[in-house]
């Protein structure tokens, strides 16, 4: 008792700056959980909190599942840290493979690096380093998308469209456009799946293009399904416009599947779900279903076979993390790409989809309810603003749901978020919107 109360209870909660965090607020009155186990957090009570959002849409076979947990408890038996700069060790390929089997078309080439933000660093890199390696060096710019979410290193946030993430840091990448964002709510209101209205907005990387000329574009990159900002799915044939487009002027398409990755849309990528293939995809959070950091990029096998010139023993790519390929994190993709598969979870994303839908939107008609999307097991409910306290009401909401309705989910501004792992049952997909549903009405 004694020894779990000093592992579970921080005693001074000072040190630790929280990310993306109101940290008075926290420390006030904080949200700590302790354990988990499948679709449950455990507060240190112990006290229950169903997981509406996956940890942070990453944990999509559920918690603390035992074949992972097992596969990492051996790894770190056998092989703690192996490096993989000039050295390698056996799971590296072997995760590599794998995903590059699950991926579309010929996107077979993979590299490994440990975050979201780090895949998009790196596929954005190897986009420019590609041109670069082609005789195309001119090609140096990089377009992304009004409200998109590519993590917060600079090259992310340079082609995100989130002002927060922008505002405080400096002149950021130079050289970025951005697409409008998709998002209508006059358009595309109560939308199950993706909306009808928007794929026309596609054709602005034609008016980008037309700006700055073809010939300095390197690539253009988006989330298939934008998560982060409030669920956004694209709009239907958006996405093949785009890749159109791309093919027209020889810009790379790079599709942000950090979120979309490994079935939260129904499949092992988005891509498949639209049946777009981009150049590159860039992936984290599922692949190990959250449980060891970890990231890529899986190329086109072209654009790998650009960089293999020049004498053999020369580095090809000068990019990658002392902790890319980590044997941990390896261990606990192969152990999380089998739970997928043995339990067929990016299937039973697809059947459950219509069920979340409806349970979602039976939230319709609540008082301040504005939208609800809902695409694959994901759902984004938009609540009116208080008057001058953006972001109010969905903080009382999470707050509330955590404390009074044991339930996690999600809020940017004032839109809740719920993405639930992909083990959830459809008993628990009601209890989760019965809970959202009260708390909803707490607040208005
Ligand atoms: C589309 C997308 N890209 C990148 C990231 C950044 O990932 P990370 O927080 O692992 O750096 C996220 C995180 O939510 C994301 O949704």
């Amino acid at each position: 008792m004694m020894s779990s109360e000093i592992i579970n209870r921080p005693n001074d909660l000072e040190a630790f700056w929280l990310p993306f965090t109101p940290n008075r607020a926290f420390k006030r009155a904080p949200r700590l959980v302790a354990g988990s186990k499948d679709m449950h957090y455990y507060t240190p009570e112990g006290r229950a909190v169903l997981d509406g959002t996956s940890g942070l849409w990453c944990s999509n076979a559920g918690h603390n599942r035992n074949a992972i947990v097992a596969a990492i408890k051996r790894q770190a038996e056998e092989l703690d840290y192996a490096p993989t700069f000039q050295f390698a060790h056996a799971k590296a390929f072997e995760l590599a493979s794998r995903i590059a089997a699950l991926a579309p078309a010929d996107l077979d080439r993979v590299f490994f690096c440990n975050s979201g933000s780090e895949a998009v660093d790196t596929a954005l890199k190897i986009a420019l380093a590609y041109h670069h390696v082609r005789g195309e060096g001119g090609r140096t710019r990089l377009i992304g998308r009004e409200r998109g979410y590519h993590g917060v290193g600079f090259g992310g946030i340079s082609v995100g469209g989130i002002v927060n993430n922008r505002r405080f840091f400096g002149t950021l990448l130079a050289g970025v456009d951005h697409l409008p964002a998709t998002y209508s709510r006059e358009h595309q209101a109560f939308s199950k799946g993706e909306p009808e209205w928007g794929a026309h907005l596609a054709d602005e990387l034609e008016r980008i293009v037309s700006l700055h000329g073809a010939s300095t574009i390197a690539a253009v990159i988006v989330e298939p399904m934008a998560g982060s900002t409030g669920v956004l799915p694209a709009p239907k044939g958006y996405l093949d416009r785009l890749r159109a487009i791309c093919d027209r002027h020889g810009i790379l398409l790079i599709f942000d599947e950090v979120i979309t990755g490994f079935g939260r849309l129904g499949h092992a990528f988005a891509a498949e779900r639209y049946g777009v293939t981009p150049d590159l995809i860039t992936f984290a959070k599922g692949v190990t279903s959250g449980s060891v950091p970890m990231g890529g990029v899986i190329a086109r096998q072209s654009i790998y076979d650009a960089f293999m010139r020049g004498p053999e023993q020369t580095i090809e790519l000068f990019h990658g993390y002392t902790y890319s390929a980590h044997p941990l994190a390896c261990a606990a993709g192969l152990a999380a790409l089998d739970v997928y598969r043995d339990e067929g979870l990016f299937e039973r994303a697809r059947t459950l989809e219509p069920a979340f839908a409806e349970a979602a939107m039976a939230l319709k008609d609540l008082p301040g309810v504005l939208d609800i999307r809902t695409v694959g097991l994901t759902a984004g409910i938009d609540l009116a603003s208080r008057s001058g306290a953006v972001g109010a009401r969905a903080y009382e909401a999470m707050d509330r749901a955590f404390h009074d309705e044991g339930l996690m989910m999600r809020i940017t501004g004032d839109t809740l978020a719920l993405c639930p792992p992909l083990i959830v049952s459809e008993a628990q997909i009601a209890e989760m919107f019965d809970k959202v549903g009260r708390v909803i009405r707490a607040v208005t």
